[in-house]
Formats: structure tokens, C-alpha cells, sequence
């Protein structure tokens, strides 16, 4: 059983979605243990609550550097003895030296087909402004390893959205999470938890 820490900074679409596929057993193996925020706003921190999980909220202008806050966290995620970490839309950059702790233990979920509209600024609704100014008929998400580089690390699933003429950011956006980044997660999540990403 692999214990997992989510970490999140807004509406927690995402955490939702693995909470439902731990529920209804689409994550087998898996357990959140713990959910981290850099937002003490996030609505995120609701859904941990009325789920009866520990949560945990962790503001970078707290800190003297980003190292010392890094450090605090790493206590947390040892004594709560994490074995993967999920970034749902984690807003904070983590430094070299956390991702290389945790080598091939952190994935993250990004808007869009990588490598297309991926790296530094591409986040939030800017992944999908840059889809529609691109003119792209197909878009979708991606979930990765973490490496050190932005949206670098090993691909682990993907899949693609159809791009409508009529589309806003904000209705990709939505229909991006709806028809891929909630179910690839849980696909991804199922498979490291039980062994099937080589
Ligand atoms: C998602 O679009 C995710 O791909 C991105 O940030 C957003 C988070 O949404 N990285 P939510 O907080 O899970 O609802």
C-alpha cells in the first residue's frame, strides 16, 4: 500500500477525482495521507476536511528560503512516511534538491499535451490561452514524473481534447479536466501504486 501526500493551491478538482477513484476502488493500493497547500484559501482544504483527511497548509512568505520551507515539509511528508507525491495544482515551484529526494516519487498533472505548451509560464488558464492563440484543432493532458526540468520528467499517461471553435480558456479549461486530467490521474496513480509503470 503506497501512502500518498497531494499537494494543491486552488480548487482541488483534482484531489477530488483521486479521493472518488480511492473510493471506488479505480486506485487500488493506494491511501492519501496527507494533503499539502501553499494556499490557506484553497477550497482543496474543504475537500480533505469533510473526507477526514490530515491536511497541512505551508506559505512560502513564511519562510527565509525556499530551502528552509522545502525542509519543512520533508519532516511532514517523512513522519507521515509518503511514498508518492501528487502535484494537483501546485502552484510552487520545488527546488532541485526536493525533486531529487524524491526521485521518481513525484508526478504532476499538466493541462496540455507535453511537449506542446508546456515549461516556465505555462500554467493555469495561460495553457489554454496559448492553445486557442496557437489555433490547435487538439489539446488535452498529461501526467509526468517530475524531473528537474519544468514538465520534463518521463511521460506516464496522456490524452487528448478536441479543441471547439467556440471555446473560451475557461471552457477548455474545464473540458480539458472533465474528458482527460481526472481520470488520467487516477489511471497514472493506480499504476504506480500497483507496479505497472515501468
Ligand atoms: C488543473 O488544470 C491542473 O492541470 C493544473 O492546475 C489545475 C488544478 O485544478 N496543474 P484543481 O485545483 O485540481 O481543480
Amino acid at each position: 500500500m503506497l501512502n500518498i501526500a497531494v499537494f494543491v493551491s486552488g480548487g482541488g478538482t483534482n484531489l477530488q477525482a483521486i479521493i472518488d477513484g480511492i473510493n471506488n476502488n479505480q486506485i487500488t493500493n493506494g491511501v492519501i495521507k496527507l494533503v499539502i497547500s501553499n494556499n490557506s484559501k484553497a477550497y482543496a482544504l474543504e475537500r480533505a476536511k469533510k473526507n477526514n483527511i490530515k491536511s497541512l497548509v505551508f506559505l512560502k512568505n513564511d519562510y527565509d528560503n525556499i530551502n528552509i520551507y522545502e525542509k519543512n515539509i520533508i519532516e511532514n511528508l517523512e513522519e507521515n512516511f509518503i511514498d508518492l507525491i501528487v502535484l494537483a495544482g501546485f502552484t510552487t515551484i520545488l527546488s532541485k534538491n526536493f525533486v531529487k529526494k524524491y526521485e521518481n516519487k513525484i508526478i504532476n498533472i499538466h493541462p496540455s499535451l507535453i511537449p506542446s505548451f508546456c515549461g516556465d509560464g505555462f500554467y493555469g488558464l495561460n495553457v489554454h490561452k496559448a492553445v486557442l492563440d496557437r489555433g490547435v484543432k487538439i489539446t488535452g493532458a498529461t501526467v509526468h514524473f517530475v524531473n528537474e526540468i519544468v514538465d520534463g520528467g518521463d511521460i506516464i499517461v496522456q490524452k487528448a481534447v478536441e479543441v471547439f471553435s467556440n471555446d473560451t480558456p475557461e471552457s477548455l479549461q474545464l473540458r480539458v479536466m472533465q474528458e482527460a486530467e481526472w481520470s488520467i490521474l487516477i489511471q497514472a496513480i493506480d499504476m504506480i501504486c500497483n507496479n505497472k509503470f515501468h
